[in-house]
């Protein structure tokens, strides 16, 4: 019989004590909850939970330490979510082809989208592919390493858009009661102010931020008057840089909390990818033309009209800003890059974007479980 090892034994002994913590977190009612996403393919159970927390010695080739595991688990919810937000653009706005498949177009969505560029079905098409790989990726990365991949299959109970050339499918997110947040765009313009410290940016399209508002149509309703379905269209321009600027932040943020130099890889692999769909977008949203939106007074503005940095449409780069401590001199740079309880952050933003209306407490619950778990990792040298 071969003899038990430290490392085994140690984890038979943690996996134990998992347990009793994992039973207890059943009277407290809890951990079915946590099962619930933990278990690839709906399936929960004490020993699985113990498989995903499992390994918390440190760095090595075959095993992950259990921050990196919760790190990777918490990336792969949010690129769950970002692929189901983008599926739903694609199949309206985007190409269907066999490698973003489903849905089937909507003729004057497309035509308003085009208005900020020609190619923007393309690029929609591929920022989908991109996210449906990332996810793909990191659970197939998770499972190879014994921890469990994320599943979120249970909550795709959201109705999505009942306009032609939408698929009839349960979605994790909702596109069509947004609050848009669009002070990315003067915060990546500001030479002087950083959110890190503590310095807040005005919103580039302040009407985003007072309603709810869909970047995709309802119905077919939705595809006209002119002006609507273009504002529609705009707020969607908007809304592809507002999530891809939250990529572009939050995997710097996360490696710098990464043990294992594999994993490390990973985000610094994968998070620049963010960054170009972000660029991608911020260009592409500077071209959404100014108009009211005669359905609900929704208005676009010309940013270009005040003559300033903070909205000039083709100031697309980042501009130097303060780093770190004033003392030094400003420097071009992803801002924030913060990593304290940065998961949940992320989370927040994706709650106040709209993206969960109508979602059940119990998915919020997993999403912040997961981001709780995130945010307790450390680096381990
Ligand atoms: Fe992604
Ligand atoms: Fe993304």
């Amino acid at each position: 019989m071969e003899q038990p090892t430290y490392q085994s034994q140690k984890e038979a002994n943690a996996s134990t004590s998992r347990r009793s913590f994992f039973r207890q977190g059943l009277v407290l009612g809890g951990a079915g909850i946590i099962g619930a996403v933990l278990g690839g393919a709906g399936t929960i159970g004490a020993g699985r939970l113990s498989t995903v927390q499992a390994r918390s010695n440190g760095p090595s080739n075959s095993s992950l330490t259990k921050g990196d595991v919760a790190i990777l688990r918490f990336l792969s919810a949010a690129e769950i979510l970002e692929t189901d937000l983008w599926q739903q653009y694609n199949e309206l706005g985007g190409i269907q082809d066999s490698e973003v498949p489903g849905g089937s177009g909507s003729a004057p969505y497309i035509k308003a989208l085009a208005v900020l560029d020609g190619d923007m079905s393309q690029y929609i098409h591929d920022n989908t592919e991109d996210e449906i790989s990332h996810f793909t990726f990191i659970n197939a990365y998770l499972a190879s390493k014994g921890a469990d991949p994320v599943n979120l299959e249970k909550f795709r109970t959201l109705q999505g858009s009942k306009a032609t050339g939408a698929q009839h499918v349960g979605r994790l997110t909702n596109l069509m009661k947004l609050t848009v947040d669009t002070s990315y765009w003067t915060r990546y313009r500001s030479r002087t102010k950083n959110p890190e410290f503590g310095d807040t940016f005005p919103a580039a399209v302040p009407g985003l931020l007072k309603g709810q508002f869909p970047a995709i149509p309802r119905d077919d309703n939705d595809l006209s008057p002119n002006n609507h379905i273009q504002a529609i269209a705009n707020t969607a321009g908007f809304h592809f840089g507002f999530i891809e600027q939250g990529g572009t932040s939050l995997y710097p943020s996360l490696a710098q909390r990464v043990s294992n130099g594999e994993v490390l890889r990973i985000l610094l692999s994968i998070g620049p990818t963010e960054t170009a769909h972000f660029q991608t977008w911020h260009d592409k949203a500077g071209n959404a033309p100014a108009l009211k939106d005669p359905t609900n007074g929704l208005v676009f503005p010309n940013l270009n009209a005040s003559g300033g940095e903070d909205t000039q449409t083709n100031l697309i780069m980042p501009e130097p800003t303060i780093f770190l401590n004033r003392k030094f001199p400003a420097v071009s740079i992803i801002r924030p890059t913060e990593t304290a309880g940065v998961a949940m952050g992320a989370v927040k933003s994706l709650m106040d974007d709209g993206l969960f209306i109508g979602q059940s407490p119990e998915f919020l619950k997993v999403l912040q479980d997961l981001a709780t778990q995130a945010d307790a990792a450390e680096r381990q040298s």
